[in-house]
């Protein structure tokens, strides 16, 4: 079974050509499923992308969502269509409403959008401010009161997508015992794995790069079944970055540049 995995394709920043012309890409490798580790488009934007790229491609779409596909809206808003979408379009699943996918007999697919969660880095100090708390609407009203109110609604996020991904781990390793599990997610979850040009983020950028909650859920999950291997996809940092905290656990985060998406990988599986 082939996987065609794509990150961070920000498809509203292209002409319909330029998205055509991708799909086309996807397209002719011919893989059996597609999945988009996050950022796909914007809140107004997104359920659009991906019923066109749908329509073009006629694979299914596994997904999770990436902050930028929550801007200029709301997360209960987005996550309300995505909800909606997932139930009304056979082609398009959103793996926090769709759950646990079976891959052939020994692989399952599940995913987490994720957040970052303030807890990597320098948050006290740092002068960063990414347009989350801009154009997220949830966000948005934490930041106006203050920095600590922003820290908080960024975990209430991250915390629930990583209490929402351990349980996804606890029934899928329950329900189907797989020999590997792969594991989407917009925002990667080890400050190791958030690089820019080559080495770790700065402790200014870190607060809003990793999810450490989500990367100790991941660490215990692993560590209490060392007979299964990990394998986390994500985006977010668009620099590329390969990272191993444990003998069953790899985190690849996939490279990508505003208005070139591209094909991050093809992942072969066994059925
Ligand atoms: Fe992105």
């Amino acid at each position: 079974m082939k996987l065609v995995w794509l990150t961070d394709i920000h498809l509203d920043l292209l002409e319909q050509e330029e998205r055509l012309c991708f799909y086309k890409q996807i397209a002719d490798v011919s893989g059996d499923i597609i999945l988009i580790t996050g950022d796909i488009a914007e809140a107004y934007s997104v359920s659009l992308a991906l019923k066109e790229m749908a329509a073009v491609i006629n694979k299914p779409l596994y997904f999770v969502l990436g902050n930028h596909d929550y801007y200029r809206g709301s997360v209960d808003l987005v996550r309300k269509e995505m909800r909606a979408l997932t139930q009304q379009e056979p082609l398009l699943h959103w793996l926090p409403a769709a759950g646990v996918q079976l891959l052939g007999n020994d692989t399952v697919l599940l995913g987490q959008d994720g957040w970052a969660d303030g807890r990597c880095g320098d948050y006290a100090n740092s002068p960063v401010r990414l347009n989350d708390c801009r154009l997220i609407l949830e966000l948005e009203q934490s930041a106006t009161l203050g920095r600590y109110p922003l820290l908080e609604a960024m975990q209430k996020l991250a915390d629930q997508d990583a209490d929402n991904l351990k349980m996804s781990l606890i029934n899928a390793i329950k329900d189907h015992r797989p020999k590997k599990i792969i594991i989407m997610m917009h925002v990667p979850p080890f400050k190791e794995a958030c690089l820019y040009e080559g080495v770790i983020s700065n402790d200014d950028y870190l607060p809003f790069f990793a999810s450490k909650i989500t990367g100790d859920v991941l660490t215990q999950i692993a560590q209490e079944h060392a007979g299964i291997q990990f394998i986390v996809l994500c985006g977010h940092t668009h620099s590329q970055a390969y990272w191993q905290p444990l003998d069953n656990l790899i985190i690849k985060v996939g490279a990508a540049d505003y208005m070139k998406p591209e094909i991050q990988e093809i992942i072969v599986i066994e059925c």
